[in-house]
């Protein structure tokens, strides 16, 4: 048997295959953020496609950190019912589910967040021209509390798993960026200090969660910027800190809005060029003694067994693949799929909710 279908552990949580879907922004949660039944049909879909485990897309944890239109929203207990109903359908299915938690920080569109986005620093971001808000210390101690409130959320209402987004420049990853975050106080400067708050709200987490549920991260392996952000070396130490301070599992990532398409890399169409962070994973897999998912352009089977034989990664997550193809672990452990139909062209962001450009019958609607 191949080793993508032999179950392995991510802390408590026993996963059946090592497959995940990689959280992934839907566009499908009402404007004031409830789970709607084009998102329970969407992950009931998915759900029947054998996954390992399922992340659904960034949930904000206060209002001032939403970023996107139709994002799903985690706030608030209100939210709660709609989420169980969620875990609901994917369980029902055999599925696993956790879900990623975030706040959207100098990206979020001041019309989303209700005023200038906030950040560690002020720095302009050139993609669109604004430059946010620098947050002071109390509101930077007071950002800790919807993080941990929320991910007691995530518990209550039945998710396997919590993910904390520290990826893709929103604000945990702007956090542990040289390039966003140029604060002279304890919360900026050194390594240590750009990690202490990613820390801190990990370990309070684990405090109020206890030992036993399994906290995730996504965290940034690169900015991608050709000057002055997050270098892969530097991550290395991030991962090895957050580790200490009690995280189950470390998903690999890279990119911030400004760098272009780096998390979502444009055109990976050979072997050669899937897994662009899979250096990063390996140095964080060895350093950190945890297990890694590694993201990002993973598409063929031969390179999905190799990364896991060679100890690069333990999960092969994927989130483009699974839009054009959510059977697609079906695919490749019933008839030998040897690789995803997924061109990484990134027409499926989609603000009516996200679909494969190229096929024009994609069920997304109830
Ligand atoms: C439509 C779309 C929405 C995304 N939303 C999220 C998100 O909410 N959270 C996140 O961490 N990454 C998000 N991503 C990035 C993916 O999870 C993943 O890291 C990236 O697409 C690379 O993996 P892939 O090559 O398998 O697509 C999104 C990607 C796409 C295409
Ligand atoms: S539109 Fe379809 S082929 Fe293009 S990246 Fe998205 S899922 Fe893949």
């Amino acid at each position: 048997m191949s080793v993508l279908f032999s179950a392995y552990r991510i802390g408590t949580l026993t996963l059946e295959n090592r497959f995940i879907r990689s959280a992934t922004h839907e566009y499908m949660a009402s404007e004031d953020g409830f789970v709607t039944d084009q998102m329970l049909h969407f992950y009931q879909r998915l759900a029947r496609g054998r996954i390992g485990l399922i992340i659904p897309g960034f949930a904000y944890i206060h209002p001032r950190g939403k970023s996107s239109p139709r994002q799903a929203a985690i706030y608030d207990d209100r939210f709660i019912p709609g989420y169980e109903q969620l875990v609901d359908v994917i369980h029902r299915e055999g599925g696993k589910v956790a879900l990623q938690i975030v706040h959207g920080g100098r990206q979020c569109e001041p019309e989303q967040c209700g005023g200038m986005p906030l950040a560690p620093s002020a720095v302009e971001d050139p993609a669109v021209g604004l430059v946010p808000q620098a947050l002071t210390e109390q509101e930077i101690l007071e950002i800790k509390e919807p993080f941990v409130r929320a991910a007691e959320r995530v518990r209550r209402a039945g998710f396997d798993a919590v993910q904390l987004h520290c990826a893709h420049g929103y604000l945990l990853s702007e956090f542990i960026s040289p390039h966003t975050n140029r604060r002279t106080d304890k919360w900026g400067g050194s390594t240590e200090n750009r990690t202490r708050l990613i820390v801190e709200i990990v370990r309070e987490i684990r405090h109020v969660l206890g030992r036993d549920y399994p906290v995730l991260i996504k965290l940034n392996s690169e900015d991608g910027l050709k000057r002055g952000g997050l270098t892969p070396r530097e991550s290395v130490k991030v991962a090895r800190l957050i580790a200490e301070a009690g995280i189950d599992a470390i998903e690999v990532s890279g990119g911030i809005r400004e760098a272009g398409a780096v998390a979502a890399r444009l055109n990976v169409l050979s072997p050669e060029k899937e897994a662009y962070f899979r250096k990063a994973a390996a140095k964080i897999k060895a350093t950190t003694g945890l297990p890694v998912v590694l993201v990002g352009g993973i598409r063929s089977r031969s390179v999905m067994e190799s990364l896991i034989s060679g100890g690069t990664a333990d999960f092969i997550s994927m989130s483009r693949p699974f839009i054009r193809e959510p059977d697609l672990v079906v695919k490749m452990q019933d008839q030998n799929k040897q690789v995803a139909d997924c061109i990484s062209c990134n027409g499926c962001f989609d603000p009516n909710g996200i679909r494969c450009a190229l096929i024009t019958d994609q069920e997304t609607k109830v």
